[in-house]
């Protein structure tokens, strides 16, 4: 029988997810598909459960569901817990199951290049406080980082953030420089960049010299944000690999194959 998954938002079009799986699940010769499907906010939960009754082993969730597939799952991943969104849905004999991959692929992206990066020597900056920068402070945390620091246009919500992941995490009211002090690792999780609309305020030079700079922007795929960083010297790592080893736990689970993010996918997402 066909395995069936698929990714749900609205709207869909845009999604990369259905060419990477269609990748993989090519690579690996499954009997498998993997489709997007278009759910309005209203539509969200019978939706979910008429795709269950098609017998869909999971799905990946995108904007703007993640918060409902959280409440959705009868058992969450510690992970998803603790970034209280879900973007992988794993539907089991008898419970649906909530797991957000999207810390692990963060930090997977970052240990892809630089195979010995670890936390615990310096402060983290992040830039941003939305869905996006709660799965990467949990990846950052798990990487051993002992202080977070974390700066947002709306400081009410970095606050939030901050006091959800308790001590090692600050929310910084003050400017992008000043979380940036001595710190060995620096990433925006905002839109700013994308599509090489806007440049962030920041002064790189505030970074340890090895400092990392990454962006979760992938287009363009060297961002503003990144050139800079490039060109003073520090070391970088593009958004696009976050997006590609999110998307491992999710095959793996639902059709029992372990993928692997390789060059030729990076491309073929690119084109
Ligand atoms: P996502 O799930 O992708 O993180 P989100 O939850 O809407 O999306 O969060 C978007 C993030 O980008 C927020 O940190 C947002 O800042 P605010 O909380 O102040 O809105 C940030 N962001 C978006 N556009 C921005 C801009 N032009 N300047 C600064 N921050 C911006």
């Amino acid at each position: 029988m066909t395995l069936k998954a698929g990714v749900v938002g609205w709207p869909i079009a845009q999604s990369k997810s259905p060419r990477i799986h269609g990748y993989w699940i090519k690579q690996h010769r499954l009997d498998a598909t993997y489709e997007p499907i278009a759910l309005s906010e209203d539509e969200f939960e019978t939706g979910i459960r008429d795709l269950i009754s098609e017998g869909f082993k999971g799905l990946n969730v995108t904007i703007p569901h993640k918060e409902a597939a959280f409440r959705l799952a009868d058992k969450l991943s510690d992970r998803a817990q603790a970034i209280g969104a879900v973007n992988t849905l794993v539907f089991r004999e008898d419970h649906i199951f909530g797991d957000n991959t999207d810390g692990i692929g963060f930090s997977a992206n970052i240990k892809a290049k630089y195979p010995s990066w670890k936390g615990g020597n310096a402060p983290a900056a992040v830039f941003g406080a939305g869905g996006a920068a709660r799965g990467i402070v949990w990846a950052l945390l798990e990487i051993g980082y002992n202080e977070v620091r974390v700066f947002n246009r709306t400081v009410s919500r970095s606050i939030e953030l901050a006091s959800s992941f308790g001590d090692r995490v600050h929310a910084i009211s003050g400017s992008l420089d000043e979380i940036c002090k001595d710190a060995d690792f620096f990433v925006n999780t905002t839109s700013v960049g994308m599509n090489g609309k806007g440049s962030i305020d920041v002064d790189l030079m505030h970074l340890k010299p090895d400092a990392i700079v990454s962006d979760i922007v992938y287009s363009p795929l060297e961002t503003d944000l990144l050139r800079r960083a490039r060109l003073s010297n520090f070391r970088t790592v593009d958004g696009l690999g976050m997006l590609l080893h999110q998307a491992v736990p999710g095959f793996e689970a639902w059709f029992d194959t372990k993928p692997v993010v390789t060059d030729e996918l990076r491309q073929l997402v690119l084109s």
